[in-house]
C-alpha cells in the first residue's frame, strides 16, 4: 500500500501570532486523536516562506516538530543571485523544508508559472535533494469543454518528458481541478477517482513501477466533511488541504481521517 499524506496549504496568510496559537492548538489537537499512534501518515505543513523557522522554533518548542514536515509555496527557477522576491531550494533546504509545491494553479494563473519554467524548478529543488509537489488540474472551461483529462495529460507529460525514472520517483503529484479550490464545490469522490486513475495510467506509460508508486494527493476545498470519502478511493493516497489547514483542529480531523482510510 502506498503511504499516505496531508499536506496543508496556508498560502499567503498567518503571521508570528497565528503560528505561535497555531502550533499550541495542532499539539492539543494532534494528542486527543491519538494521531502519533498511526503510521503511514505523513503530515506536512506549507507555511509562507517568511514564517518557515518560527513554525519550527514554536514547534520544537512545544515537541510537535517531529509530526510533521515542511514544505515550501514555491520555489525559485534559479539557484541564487540577482532575482529580487525569490527563494531558492537552498534556502528551502536550509529553514529544514523537505518539500515544496511546484505548479500551483494560483502560481499558474497569476504569476505565469508556464510549463518550461515549472520543470526549472523541480530541477532546482531535485539538485538540493528536496522533493516537488507536483500540482495538477484543470479550468472549468476545460472540464466543460470535455478537455480535462487531456489538459492534465499535458502539464504532466512536459514533467515526465523532462526527467528520468529515478528523479520522477522523488515526486508526489496532486490533483486539484482549478474550480474546486477556495470555491467549496469539491469534484465528487468518482470524478476524483477518474481522474487520479488517469493520471496514474498518463505515469504507467513511463513506467508501470512508477505508476504503483506514486503519491497522488486529491485538493480543492477538502474538508472534514468530505475528505473521508475521497480517502476511501482507490487511486487517491491523500489530500493538498487549503483553507481547512488553516484550522488546527479541521486539519488534524483530516489527517485522522485519512489514517481511518487505510485501516477500513
Ligand atoms: P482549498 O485550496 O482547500 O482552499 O480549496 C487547496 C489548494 O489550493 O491547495
Amino acid at each position: 500500500m502506498r503511504p499516505k499524506i496531508v499536506a496543508g496549504n496556508w498560502k499567503m496568510n498567518g503571521n508570528q501570532a497565528f503560528v505561535r496559537d497555531y502550533m499550541a492548538s495542532f499539539k492539543e489537537c494532534w494528542s486527543d486523536k491519538n494521531l502519533d499512534q498511526l503510521s503511514d501518515l505523513s503530515v506536512i505543513i506549507v507555511p509562507p516562506a517568511i514564517l518557515m523557522v518560527s513554525v519550527s522554533e514554536y514547534s520544537k518548542a512545544l515537541g510537535v516538530n517531529g509530526f510533521f514536515e515542511l514544505a515550501g509555496q514555491n520555489v525559485s527557477e534559479y539557484s541564487s543571485g540577482a532575482y529580487t522576491g525569490e527563494v531558492s531550494a537552498s534556502m528551502l533546504k536550509d529553514s529544514a523544508c523537505q518539500w515544496s509545491l511546484v505548479g500551483h494553479s494560483e502560481r499558474r494563473a497569476l504569476f505565469g508559472d508556464k510549463l518550461s519554467v515549472i520543470v526549472e524548478k523541480i530541477k532546482q529543488l531535485l539538485s538540493e535533494g528536496l522533493r516537488p509537489i507536483l500540482c495538477l488540474g484543470e479550468t472549468l472551461e476545460e472540464r466543460e469543454l470535455g478537455k480535462a483529462e487531456s489538459c492534465v495529460r499535458s502539464q504532466l507529460e512536459s514533467v515526465l518528458d523532462a526527467f528520468s525514472v529515478s528523479d520522477l520517483s522523488k515526486l508526489v503529484l496532486a490533483y486539484e481541478p482549478v474550480w474546486a479550490i477556495g470555491t467549496g464545490k469539491t469534484a465528487s469522490p468518482e470524478e476524483a477517482q477518474a481522474m487520479h486513475r488517469f493520471i496514474r495510467s498518463v505515469v504507467a506509460s513511463k513506467s508501470a513501477d512508477l505508476a504503483e508508486a506514486m503519491i497522488i494527493l486529491y485538493g480543492g476545498s477538502v474538508n472534514s466533511g468530505n475528505a473521508e470519502s475521497l480517502f476511501r478511493q482507490n487511486d487517491i493516497d491523500g489530500a493538498l488541504v487549503g483553507g481547512a489547514s488553516l484550522k488546527p483542529e479541521e486539519f488534524t480531523e483530516i489527517c485522522a481521517q485519512c489514517c481511518l482510510g487505510q485501516i477500513l
